[in-house]
């Protein structure tokens, strides 16, 4: 059975797109046939993984900012009828990219987040897990992918604003299940960027999560770190680019701890 999953947070720089790579990577490592989407026009999903050397798969965008069809633009799934084939990074690893021009798709009447659905849908024979990189942000691109996705993960940082934050996305996916989309389900929330040592306030923070989210809290924390930005940089995950640090053994134990949430949540 394949996995819709949301990594969503319109909170900004949480690690969604860490968390994105890392599990997309882990899962594609073990044999799982794995679609990345990245649903933000920052395109950072696209840039950890190519660098600054976009395929023309990706990057080509015609005079009118309107995606070529057929490539592989994330902005073709907004479109009816769209043709596109997501581009193989290898064997079990595919990718729809995107670039700044994704944004002009919210200019666009309201429906085309049904667009998002039906070609996302339609690719779901091909993989066991779609993974969606969401945008920091309410709107239109961040509700096609709650009406599309099986499963919602949400990564967090253990301050204030992040945990407040939380709840405002849970109340709009809450919205989205309501109306949209009632298979979505809640898979749970990751603390990243955790102090390795231990810090008063984030465990006043993880405290007040467990006393709402209990059993939604994934037992993995990912510890703040330094190789993280540079596996990034060195367009790796954290497992390819140092696979004896504590960050690698943290998202190997999220990426189990994933699988049997999934499986429990299907
Ligand atoms: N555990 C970590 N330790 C150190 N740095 C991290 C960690 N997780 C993420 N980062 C860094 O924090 C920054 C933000 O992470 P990321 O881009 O994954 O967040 P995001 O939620 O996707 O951001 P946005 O909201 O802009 O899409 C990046 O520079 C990333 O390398
Ligand atoms: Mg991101």
């Amino acid at each position: 059975m394949t996995n819709i999953t949301a990594i969503s947070n319109q909170k900004g720089g949480v690690g969604k797109t860490t968390v994105a790579v890392n599990l997309g990577k882990n899962l594609a490592s073990m044999g799982k046939r794995v679609l990345l989407v990245d649903n933000d026009p920052q395109g950072n999903l696209t840039m950890a993984v190519f660098g600054d050397e976009l395929p023309e798969e990706v990057l080509l965008i015609g005079d009118d900012g309107v995606a070529i069809p057929g490539l592989s633009n994330c902005m073709q799934l907004y479109s009816e009828k769209a043709s596109f084939k997501p581009y193989a990074l290898n064997e079990t690893l595919h990718i729809i990219g995107s670039t700044k021009h994704l944004s002009e798709v919210t200019t666009r009447p309201f429906e085309i987040i049904f667009e998002f659905k039906d070609n996302v849908e339609s690719l779901r024979k091909q993989y066991d897990e779609i993974i969606i990189d969401c945008l920091p942000s309410f709107g239109a691109l961040q509700t096609a992918a709650h009406m599309t996705a099986d499963h919602l993960l949400i990564p967090t940082h253990l301050d204030e604003f992040s945990v407040r934050g939380l709840e405002e996305q849970l109340k709009t996916a809450n919205n989205t299940k309501r109306r949209l989309n009632p298979k979505l389900k809640f898979l749970g929330i990751l603390a990243n960027e955790v102090s390795a040592q231990r810090v008063l306030v984030e465990e006043h923070y993880y405290n007040d999560l467990k006393a709402k989210h209990n059993s939604y809290l994934f037992d993995a924390k990912i510890t703040k770190s330094a190789k993280i930005k540079e596996s990034h940089a060195m367009r790796l995950s954290i497992l390819e680019y140092k696979k004896n640090s504590d960050q690698a053994r943290q998202f190997q134990h999220f990426t189990k701890e994933y699988l049997e949430r999934v499986s429990a949540n299907g």
